[in-house]
């Protein structure tokens, strides 16, 4: 016998009759609906604080479980909320987890699946009154992501940033998508002496250029069309803080000329007013965009670049951080598994020998969606192979090693691949020439012959 309240909400009269039945006589007091509308009205008038459980199916004509979902997540009722689906539409199951679900169930199912969520779901309840009168006691804070990591590589490239915040300098940081640019950008903020003002973030790629302009500097009354009221800039907004310049390799050059002079002269001009502001920000910027590079095609203003990277710093892909994938692995695990309530606490071994041997064109960002997807895909507390989205990928060999699907010739593979080796073994050619099994001498002739030294291999 059970001691709760479970709300239940599905269009299937049968459903509702058969829920009914087995909640009922395990002592539960049931509240029924046949439609999301007359929940919707219930929930919204007299809230849930007194439910256990809701169990509501995904699809309903009117309004759909998902939608009450997101009504109790944007209400912050705590009510944990089941979602039942039809077998084929999983992917609306995801979505529910992503949304903040408990857990979901697929149809058909038999009781003792809901009896074992009810079971859990009350456990949970008095965990949760005994930890909230924990958390008041101790005051835990919540907040910063933590940055994880063990490797060699990575550690200097840390090691480098904690030096490189003391100093007023302004930084680039380079690196793949998904690596940790702006992780990496708001720690150097945190421990820099301007870690009391703010630390602003704006992304050079994603507004046009009169948006980005007008974001960046402000703008007066009238300034342009729409301009209704004058606006504050970010530039403004930062002084004295830290502005994150992300995706700075996509900035136009007209934008570009613009920040050039606030880097020099320390100010800058709102658009459409005539007087000067000074200002005083660090600048730290990111770009995936290869930015000498940039600078050689001449897209980048070579002086805004000398200005920008006093200091670079290179992020490593996850797949040259081997050690760390681990560690990463079970970080994400717990937070995922943490949010979601639920106790999965390890990966069976041919998961974890995927994740290492995967080669993570998306990096940290990749690793982390997989490992929350596949957390709401394991039903026990063990992560399995099958559950993870490289899995599928894995049993088909790749062609080329960045998840691209084109099909190279051999020479490809192998400048590729010698250029992988170089490159990871740190430019040291006797080294390289071990790993590849391969004479000096020939490795060097393969070096000319591919035309390495363009790729900085010397
Ligand atoms: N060392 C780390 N430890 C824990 N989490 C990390 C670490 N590095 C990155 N992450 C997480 O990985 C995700 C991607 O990181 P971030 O957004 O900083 O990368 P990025 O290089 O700016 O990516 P993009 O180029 O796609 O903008 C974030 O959720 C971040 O919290
Ligand atoms: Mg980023």
């Amino acid at each position: 016998m059970y001691n709760g309240k479970v709300i239940i909400c599905d269009d299937e009269v049968e459903i509702l009759r058969y829920l009914s039945k087995i909640l009922s006589a395990k002592g539960l007091e049931l509240e029924v609906f046949s439609s999301g509308t007359s929940l919707m009205s219930v929930m919204e008038n007299r809230g849930m604080d007194d439910v256990d459980l809701m169990l509501l199916d995904v699809k309903m004509p009117d309004v759909d479980g998902l939608e009450i979902l997101q009504r109790v997540k944007r209400m912050k009722l705590e009510v944990p909320v089941v979602m039942m689906t039809a077998y084929a539409s999983i992917n609306s199951a995801i979505e529910a987890m992503k949304l903040g679900a408990y857990d979901y169930v697929t149809k058909p199912f038999p009781k003792e699946k809901i009896f074992g969520i009810l079971e859990k779901v009350l456990e949970r309840r008095e965990l949760l009154k005994e930890n909230s009168a924990l958390k008041d006691e101790l005051g835990i804070p919540s907040g910063a992501t933590p940055l994880i990591f063990a490797s060699e590589t990575f550690r200097r490239v840390h090691d480098m940033a904690m030096l490189v915040a003391q100093s007023e300098s302004n930084v680039v940081i380079l690196g793949e998508s998904g690596t940790g640019k702006e992780l990496i950008a708001s720690l150097i903020h945190n421990n820099s002496p301007r870690a009391k003002e703010r630390f602003l973030t704006i992304n050079c790629a994603a507004l046009s250029d009169t948006l980005l302009e007008s974001q960046l500097f402000g703008h007066v009354k009238g300034a342009f069309t729409g301009a209704i009221n004058a606006q504050k800039g970010l530039l403004e907004a930062a002084n004295h803080g830290t502005l994150f310049l992300d995706e700075v390799g996509d900035m136009s050059p007209a934008i570009q000329a613009k920040l050039l002079r606030v880097l020099q002269e320390g100010d800058f001009i709102p658009v459409g007013d005539t007087k000067a502001r000074s200002v005083d920000i660090r600048f730290v910027a990111a770009t995936n965009k290869d930015l000498e590079e940039e600078v050689r095609e001449k897209r980048f203003r070579e002086d805004l670049f000398f200005r920008l990277n006093v200091i670079s710093l290179h992020l490593p892909p996850l797949r040259d951080r081997g050690e760390d994938i681990e560690l990463l692995a079970r970080h994400f695990l717990t937070k995922y598994a943490a949010r979601m309530k639920r106790e999965i606490t390890d990966f069976t071994r041919e998961a974890m020998q995927l994740l290492k041997s995967y080669n993570w064109p998306g990096n940290i960002r990749e690793l982390e969606n997989a490992i929350e997807r596949a957390a709401i895909l394991t039903r026990g507390n063990t992560i399995t192979a099958e559950t993870l989205p490289v899995w599928r990928t894995a049993q088909v060999p790749e062609p080329k090693q960045n998840g691209g699907k084109r099909l190279v010739s051999l020479e490809t593979i192998e400048r590729e691949h010698i250029l992988h080796v170089l490159k990871a073994s740190g430019n040291n050619k006797s080294r390289a020439a071990k790993i590849l099994e391969i004479a000096r001498r020939t490795l060097d002739r393969k070096i000319e012959e591919y035309g390495l030294e363009d790729e900085g291999i010397r």
